[in-house]
């Protein structure tokens, strides 16, 4: 495994996004819905940053299983139970990848009839895009390369690293032939 951003790395960059987001939304009260698993450690250290009123929501989709490719439709595992009308809804993520994700759920998030919705992630990993999708916020970009630590995982492991790390095709092997 590779490192490839320091745990004080990604302190300084999530400073940074709290800072716009605090900026963009000055008292506007705002409900983060993250989405589980992967962001919440990024939701934890991100919302003690916001100065403006926040409410956390959780919602858990379902795009991977043990593989690194999405699997092309993310399942709704666990959806809200409150309803969301008239908030201003960010909706974080662990990594903006295909863009499936938010995509489907941003469309989901509507029918609450919010009065906004944007989107927040960890890492914009944009090689691999397949809808047209950018993040309102995004604390680190990175072109490629399959990820895990600070939440992020390969089949359940590797979340609880301090550090994100790019996972080589050994590691891969490893994991399939332990
Ligand atoms: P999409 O492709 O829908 O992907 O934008 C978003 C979801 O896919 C997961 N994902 C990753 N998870 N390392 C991970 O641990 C990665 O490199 C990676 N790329 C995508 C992620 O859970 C996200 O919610």
């Amino acid at each position: 495994m590779k490192l490839l951003f320091s745990k004080e790395v990604i302190a300084r960059r999530i400073g940074q996004l709290a800072a716009r987001i605090n900026r963009d939304y000055g008292e506007r009260p705002v409900v983060l819905v993250v989405l589980l698993k992967g962001a919440q450690l990024f939701a934890a250290d991100l919302c003690r940053h916001l100065t403006c009123p926040v409410r956390l929501e959780f919602m858990r989709v379902c795009s991977y299983g043990a593989e690194t490719a999405s699997s092309g439709c993310p399942r709704i595992l666990l959806d809200l139970d409150e309803q969301l009308r008239d908030c201003h809804i960010l909706l974080v993520d662990d990594i903006l990848d295909t863009g499936l994700t938010l995509h489907h759920l941003s469309r989901h998030l509507r029918q609450h009839q919010p009065a906004s919705i944007r989107t927040c992630v960890l890492i914009d990993k944009y090689e691999r895009r397949q809808v047209a999708i950018a993040a309102d916020y995004a604390a680190i970009e990175l072109q490629q390369g399959f990820v895990v630590g600070f939440g992020m995982d390969y089949n359940e492991q590797y979340r609880n690293l301090d550090a994100i790390y790019c996972l080589e095709a050994e590691d891969l092997a490893k994991e399939s032939h332990p």
